[in-house]
C-alpha cells in the first residue's frame, strides 16, 4: 500500500512521520577577525512532508545563514541538522554534495547561474556534476513551468534579473528534490510572475514525501505557504500556521519596530 492510501483509509491514525527537515538547537558563528559573532542562537525547526513554511524577519536577521545551516551549505556551530532522517554532521563534503544533488534542492538569492552556460545548460548542471542524465524532456519542462521555453538557448547575461531568477527556479524544479530551500524566489518577479513561481514551489512541496522551506519577505507569499517563522536577531522569535497577509505583515511591522 502506499503512504497516500494509506494516509486515506478512514478511521486509521496517519502513522508518525519523521520530518524531512529536523534543527535542533542550532548556533552559529562566524569568525570575523578575531571577535567571535553569533549569528545563529538556539534554534529548533521541523518541517514535515507535504509543508511549505516560509521564514521571514528583518535585513540581516540570518534567514540565509539558517538556510545554509539546514542545507549543509555552511557547518552549523553547535546542535543538530537531520536531513531526511541523515544527520548532516561528520559527512564530508563530497557526501553533503551528493545529498544536494540528489535530494536536495537549494535556490540561491543570487541565483547561482554559470555565466557561460546557456539557460538549459544551467538548468541541467546539477545532473551534470553528478555525471546523470536528466529524463528525456525535463528540463524544457522545467523552462516551460517558469515561463522560459523560448529562452533554453539564452546567456544569463542576455537575460533580465526576473528571467534569471526563473532559470535557478527551473534548475531546482528539474531536480525533482524531496527538500527545496528557495532563498527570495520571487525577489526579483512582479506579482504575477511570482504567483506562477510560488505554485511550482508549491507543487513540489504538497507532493507526498517532499517539502519547502523558504524564505521571503513578501506577506503575500508567506500567506500562501502552511507556517510561517520569523527571525529576529538570529533568533526564532514567532511562528505562524496558515495567516493571511495582514497578520503576517502585522507580526513583521512588529518585528522590524522592536529591533530599531
Ligand atoms: N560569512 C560571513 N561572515 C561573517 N558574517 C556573516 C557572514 N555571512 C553573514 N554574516 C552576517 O550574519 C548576519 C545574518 O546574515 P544573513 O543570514 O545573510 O541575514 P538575512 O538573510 O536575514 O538578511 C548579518 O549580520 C551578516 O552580516
Ligand atoms: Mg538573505
Amino acid at each position: 500500500m502506499d503512504v497516500e492510501n494509506e494516509e486515506r483509509t478512514a478511521g486509521t491514525p496517519a502513522p508518525p512521520t519523521q520530518p524531512l527537515i529536523s534543527g535542533s538547537q542550532i548556533h552559529k558563528v562566524y569568525e570575523v577577525g578575531r571577535d567571535r559573532v553569533e549569528i545563529l542562537h538556539d534554534i529548533s525547526l521541523r518541517v514535515h512532508g507535504r509543508e511549505m513554511v516560509a521564514v521571514m524577519g528583518p535585513s540581516g536577521s540570518g534567514k540565509s545563514t539558517l538556510l545554509y545551516c539546514l542545507a549543509g551549505l555552511e557547518e552549523v556551530t553547535g546542535g543538530q541538522v537531520v536531513i531526511n532522517g541523515v544527520n548532516l554532521a561528520g559527512r564530508s563534503r563530497t557526501d553533503l554534495a551528493k545529498m544536494r544533488r540528489s535530494e536536495l534542492g537549494f535556490m540561491f538569492q543570487s541565483y547561482n547561474l554559470v555565466p557561460t552556460l546557456t539557460a538549459a545548460e544551467n538548468v541541467e548542471l546539477p545532473y551534470l556534476l553528478g555525471s546523470r542524465k536528466p529524463a528525456a524532456g525535463l528540463v524544457a519542462q522545467a523552462l516551460a513551468q517558469v515561463g522560459l521555453s523560448e529562452h533554453g538557448d539564452s546567456r544569463p547575461s542576455s537575460m533580465s534579473g526576473g528571467e534569471q531568477q526563473r532559470v535557478a527556479l527551473a534548475r531546482v524544479l528539474a531536480q525533482r528534490p524531496k527538500v527545496l530551500f528557495a532563498d527570495e524566489p520571487t525577489g526579483a518577479l512582479d506579482t504575477r510572475m511570482g504567483r506562477v513561481v510560488l505554485e511550482a514551489i508549491g507543487e513540489i512541496a504538497h507532493t507526498s514525501g517532499q517539502c519547502a522551506l523558504i524564505v521571503t519577505h513578501d506577506p503575500n507569499v508567506a500567506a500562501q505557504c502552511d507556517r510561517v517563522l520569523f527571525l529576529r536577531d538570529g533568533r526564532l522569535v514567532a511562528e505562524m500556521v496558515q495567516p493571511d497577509s495582514a497578520q503576517v505583515a502585522a507580526q513583521l511591522a512588529a518585528l522590524t519596530s522592536e529591533a530599531e
